[in-house]
């Protein structure tokens, strides 16, 4: 793949407004709601009905998936009733995306019209109450790119999107929060259930065991490679922010221990608690 492929450091809003404009030509569907599928939970994207699916590779302007044979999608359709597109496979900065590129898509969600974003992503567990296969909503996050420069708001502001200094303490909707804890225990889910922090890390290494003391220490629950980007940049442009993390391991913090963290664990666990999130989540879509 050429270096092209990793898109480029800042985008035009005629970038944005050509993709969108593409995609409202190819679709009736106007969804006011956006989901983005982490790793192994694309499957949500498969309950939508009255599909329009385009191939990310078909999109003009819009950044293509390295992985390979891993879906690269945009799905439009229903879910209870409501327009969605759903991201079946996401962008991460460790693949050797620039910043801008890994949110390239949620700013043409934003032209599409989409008014609330719900993210869910696979994470390590700091806090030592968490089990695995534990779903954490998400009630705040630690933007540790930012803190290294690499927030994705980094450079010339265009107005259209946002302001130039964005709030950022309210980044996850409480309302919508405070919906999800009641539909996990409609739903069957309450036992397992928990919200916290997220901390996200760039990847691809695992933490240190020392990297996850300091990191339990700042105050994260949980640890990824993910969602914060997508997050900042919503919330810049006014969505409403969802999120969901479902625990897939739990982080080492002990030098005697034998445990060591591995993306298969991670897979296995996501098969596990896959549905449980797809059920929340479409509860949750239902009621928006
Ligand atoms: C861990 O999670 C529990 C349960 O959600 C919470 O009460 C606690 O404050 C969290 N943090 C730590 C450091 O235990």
């Amino acid at each position: 793949m050429d270096a092209s492929a990793f898109g480029k450091c800042s985008y035009s809003y005629e970038d944005y407004r050509e993709t969108a404009d593409w995609l409202l030509a190819n679709t009736q569907l106007r969804p006011k709601v956006a989901i983005i599928c982490g790793s192994g939970l694309g499957g949500l994207a498969d309950l939508l009905e009255n599909r329009n699916v385009f191939p990310y590779t078909d999109i003009p302007r819009f950044p293509h998936s390295t992985v390979e044979g891993h879906a690269g999608k945009l799905v439009f359709g229903e879910l209870e009733g409501r327009q969605c597109v759903c991201m079946q496979g996401r962008f991460h900065f460790y693949e050797g995306y620039n910043i801008a590129t890994v949110t390239y898509p949620v700013r043409v969600f934003f032209l599409l019209g989409v008014e609330t974003l719900i993210v869910t992503n696979a994470a390590g567990g700091l806090n030592s109450s968490f089990n695995v296969g534990d779903i954490m909503l998400i009630r705040d996050h630690i933007n540790m790119p930012g803190f290294a420069g690499q927030n994705p708001l980094c450079g010339h502001n265009d107005e259209r999107f946002g302001v130039r200094f964005p709030c950022m303490s309210d980044a996850y909707d409480r309302e919508l929060g405070t919906m999800a804890r009641r539909t996990a225990e409609e739903q069957g889910c309450g036992s397992f259930l928990q919200q916290g922090v997220y901390c996200m890390l760039a990847g691809p290494t695992f933490e240190t065991i020392a990297e996850c003391r300091a990191l339990q220490v700042l105050g994260a629950d949980a640890v990824g490679m993910s969602t914060v980007p997508e997050v900042v940049v919503a919330r810049h442009c006014g969505m409403r922010v969802l999120g969901f993390s479902l625990i897939t391991n739990k982080v080492v913090t002990d030098y005697d221990s034998q445990q060591k963290a591995n993306h298969q664990e991670v897979l296995q666990t996501t098969e596990m608690r896959a549905k449980d999130l797809q059920r929340l989540v479409r509860h949750m879509v239902g009621q928006l």
